[in-house]
């Protein structure tokens, strides 16, 4: 990590300050080495204020265990038939994930209570089929898991539910995030997984989808055996429950927990409506960011510099590129009364987000605002970026007619030997 990458984890720190997480770890994520290191990232987060409760899985432990005592279980993960024998295996395997959570929870000092918060019913007979041990949540005590929040305890909540008559019954630990996101109104959930995240980047076409996206994705797949397949689910089912994000990382990447809530990009997927990425025009609160993002690159002498009574004066031309609300890059676009020709200036995309596209799309939204001021041509002064303006469709010339007299002046003779690049808009 690079101390410059501090400033981009802190704009995130007044954001998630007094806000829930519920943190969904499957049983193969406890059962790797990455597991300790996850508990510290956790410790961190609480100490920045966030309200975190853990939902914890199991598949993979019933699963060793079933292997180890020689019994074939029906259904590992909750949602098939539970017999007798795998409600045994799989209550002595939840016992001990428990328990070793615990156990290392307090190792770091960090108080947490397991809660019986869940009641459930069998699920009964369905298609002729008895599941047996298997449950249906049927309330959830948010109020035990909030209380425990509010006195700082750590809630750590089982793949298991409660009834009265029926005793413990298996529940699916995907299903028990969700519900709990929901009945507490977490700001997040986020599920952490041991596979490769790659083959469904690929299938999503990118890292950020909608809950309509992701329910589409879930009626598209034929093969019902992919783990994917739970977590988009109730990614979706938990946006419908007023969830604002969800989130899937994978422990294949270092850290990834701390990498996916504390910068922009990200490393895994995030399943959410809310707008991510918008433009703003720039108000006069933000003029302490534009000179302090503009003055690396005045300094290497890609801008020209402006002072901030300059800037202020042009703030309304100023469009603002805002990821998960900061400031990733601006562009402005002048257009003098007296000339229909439009400037496109002060262009700069973070040293951080470059690379991404992110160049092209301010630029796209300055031609869109150029043209909606009624400019015909567009123009650049540029001495660093002549490259990424003709990319763009701009080309050098020696001069404009319609170019403003003042700024003609000031090109000609601030010594910069900046390159005249012009496009005409259609
Ligand atoms: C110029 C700038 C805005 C581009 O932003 P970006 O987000 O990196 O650009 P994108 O990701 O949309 O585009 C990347 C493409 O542009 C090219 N490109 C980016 N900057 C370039 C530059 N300075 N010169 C030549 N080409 C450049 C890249 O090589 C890449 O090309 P490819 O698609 O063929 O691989 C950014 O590099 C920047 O802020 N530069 C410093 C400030 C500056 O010079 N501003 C111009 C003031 S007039």
């Amino acid at each position: 990590m690079k101390f410059g990458d501090l400033r981009g984890i802190l704009q995130y720190v007044p954001q998630f300050r007094g806000r829930t997480f519920v943190i969904a770890l499957d049983g193969a994520v406890l059962a790797s080495s990455a597991f300790s290191d996850i508990l510290l990232d956790l410790a961190v987060l609480r100490s920045l204020n966030i309200r975190v409760v853990l939902v914890h899985g199991a598949e993979f432990q019933i699963q060793r265990l079933a292997e180890k005592r020689g019994v074939i279980l029906t259904s590992c993960n909750g949602i098939g038939v539970t017999d007798e024998t795998t409600m045994e295996v799989s209550l002595d395997a939840i016992t001990r994930v428990s328990s070793d959570i615990m156990q290392k929870l307090s190792a770091l000092k960090i108080r947490a209570a397991s809660a019986n918060a869940i009641h459930a019913h069998p699920a009964g007979i369905r298609k002729g089929v008895d599941f047996g041990h298997t449950g249906e949540m049927e309330k959830i005590d948010g109020e035990s898991i909030i209380g425990f929040l509010d006195q700082d305890i750590l809630p750590v909540i089982s793949p298991v539910g409660y009834h009265s008559a029926a005793g413990t019954l298996r529940l699916n630990s995907d299903a028990v995030a969700m519900e709990t996101a929901s009945i507490i109104d977490a700001d997040k959930m986020i599920f952490m997984v041991r596979e490769s995240l790659d083959p469904l980047f690929e299938k999503l076409g990118g890292r950020q989808i909608t809950s309509a996206g992701a329910e589409t994705f879930v009626s598209s797949q034929t093969d019902q055996a992919d783990w994917s397949i739970s977590k988009m689910e109730h990614a979706f089912e938990a946006a419908k429950h007023g969830i604002p994000r969800t989130h899937l990382i994978s422990i294949e990447h270092e850290d990834a927990l701390l990498a996916e809530l504390f910068s922009n990009a990200g490393v895994g997927v995030m399943i959410s409506d809310e707008s991510y990425q918008r433009f703003r025009e720039a108000t006069p609160g933000d003029i302490d960011e534009l000179m302090f993002i503009l003055r690396r690159a005045v300094d290497s002498d890609k801008i020209l510099r402006r002072s901030r009574e300059e800037l202020l004066a042009m703030l309304s031309d100023f469009i603002l590129l805002e990821i998960d609300g900061n400031v990733v890059g601006c562009v402005a676009v002048h257009r003098g009364n007296d000339s229909s020709a439009a400037e496109i200036a002060c262009m700069y995309v973070k040293n951080s987000h470059i690379g991404q596209g992110y160049g092209h799309l301010l630029l796209e939204e300055a031609v869109r605002k150029a043209a909606a001021l009624g400019a015909t041509q567009m123009f650049a002064i540029s001495t660093q970026a002549i490259g990424f303006f003709e990319l763009c469709g701009f080309s050098r010339k020696e001069a404009l007619a319609e170019m403003p007299e003042a700024r003609r002046e000031k090109w000609e003779t601030n010594g910069r030997n900046a390159v005249l690049l012009v496009k005409a808009l259609d």
